[in-house]
């Protein structure tokens, strides 16, 4: 293993070792491994946390998406073709989403600052068949203020967050029903609890968060084979629900989820500090420790040099990885995807480089590994 790993999730796992042990038994002597109250508990604890009232379990972050777009479909607010503005940077999943749902995506490049859908960029993509946003939260910073929801109340947008990366992080602006919790900002929001993010579980699962009643119903009846009450189907609904041993490591989680994201705040501090090269750009840094909860830590590497400072790191023990190699409208299921130029997101999937951020790295292996990067050249 690399001196320096980018992430080890059995390291990050052990402290929680015993209380998921702990959580897991629990689940076993109860007999109930579907449904039932440790996911109606977890539920409530995360819209608790969220500042929503409605939070669903589900199976995984591209099914929380999914089910927002097909509730709002069967609720009769969105309908085939309707357009859904997304950043182009983002992972794959974003953009399945919609296109799973018989939405278009209209693909924007992101500002280059925050990496993120700003409301410049929303307004040159809005046409009269634009129907709803989605800002993700790449990388763990919100992509939310003041003039991105203007924009949705003046031209009536549903906003659907795609927070998967983002959980914890808070806007410094009003969201649009009072929360500024990551995912609890717009009409619908989407978590994923893969385990490599900042709150994972044990396997695959994610989160509806929600202010709709009328979407929550209609995403819990989706998620369960579309039924309403037992064998009484009133959508051609799927499969998506979130297991019950998952909701129980997750409750385990969720209790330290803000010292996990304050601990990489940390570390985001130290390379902030520490890093100077001059091929190096660092990811914008606020001085609010809670706009961002550094899912990861993006640098970009000017000059066709990533790939070389990549290599460089490896022989120097330091685990690095690339979000995200290839945008999605470049991968092949995509190859029909009409879009405009997306120079940006183009140049940045050439630059980006992702430098370990997690519980495996301490503060003093953060400024290491920037004095490390600051010792690179050609
Ligand atoms: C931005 C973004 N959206 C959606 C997803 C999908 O989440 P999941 O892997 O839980 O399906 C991910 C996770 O990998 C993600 O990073």
């Amino acid at each position: 293993m690399s001196k320096y790993p980018f992430l080890d999730l059995a390291t990050i796992n052990e402290p929680y070792a015993d209380d998921i042990k702990n959580a897991v038994g629990r689940i076993i002597d109860s007999g109930r491994y579907i449904g039932g109250d440790e996911v109606e508990t977890f539920n409530k604890e995360l819209a608790r946390f969220c500042h929503t009232p409605y939070a669903i379990g589900v199976s995984n972050g591209l099914d929380a998406l999914t089910l927002i777009l097909e509730g709002y479909k069967v609720l009769g607010t969105l309908n085939p073709g309707d357009e859904v503005i997304v950043p182009a940077n983002t992972y794959i999943a974003s953009v399945l989403a919609v296109t799973r749902a018989g939405l278009t995506p209209v693909l924007v490049d992101p500002d280059e600052t925050t990496m993120n859908l700003s409301a410049a960029g929303i307004s040159r993509a809005i046409t009269s068949r634009t129907r709803a946003i989605m800002p993700v939260h790449l990388y763990g910073r919100i992509a939310w203020d003041n003039e991105i929801c203007e924009l949705a109340l003046r031209h009536n947008l549903i906003v659907i967050e795609d927070a998967a990366q983002s959980i914890g992080a808070q806007a410094a602006d009003n969201g649009l029903f009072g929360s500024r919790t990551a995912a609890g900002i717009g009409h619908a929001g989407a978590l994923s609890f893969y385990p490599t993010k900042n709150m994972g579980a044990l396997g695959d699962a994610g989160a509806v968060i929600t202010h709709d009643d009328k979407l929550a119903e209609a995403v819990r009846a989706l998620a369960n084979y579309g039924s309403d009450k037992r064998y009484h189907n009133i959508y051609a609904g799927y499969n998506c629900r979130l297991d019950p041993i998952q909701a129980a490591i997750l409750r385990v989680k969720l209790h330290d989820i803000h010292n996990v994201n304050a601990r990489r705040f940390e570390r985001a501090v130290a390379y902030n500090n520490e890093l100077k090269h001059p091929l190096v750009t660092k990811p914008h840094f606020s001085k609010a420790a809670t706009d961002c909860v550094w899912h990861q830590y993006v640098i970009r590497v000017s000059g066709n040099n990533r790939d070389a400072m990549r290599q460089y790191l490896t022989s120097q023990g330091v685990g690095t990885d690339i979000h995200y190699a290839t945008p999605p409208h470049l991968q092949p299921c995509y190859s029909n995807l009409s879009h405009g130029d997306l120079n940006l997101t183009e140049t940045l999937c050439n630059e980006v480089l992702s430098l370990p951020i997690s519980d495996c790295t301490s503060v003093a292996d953060a400024a290491h590994i920037a004095h490390i990067i600051n010792k690179f050249s050609i």
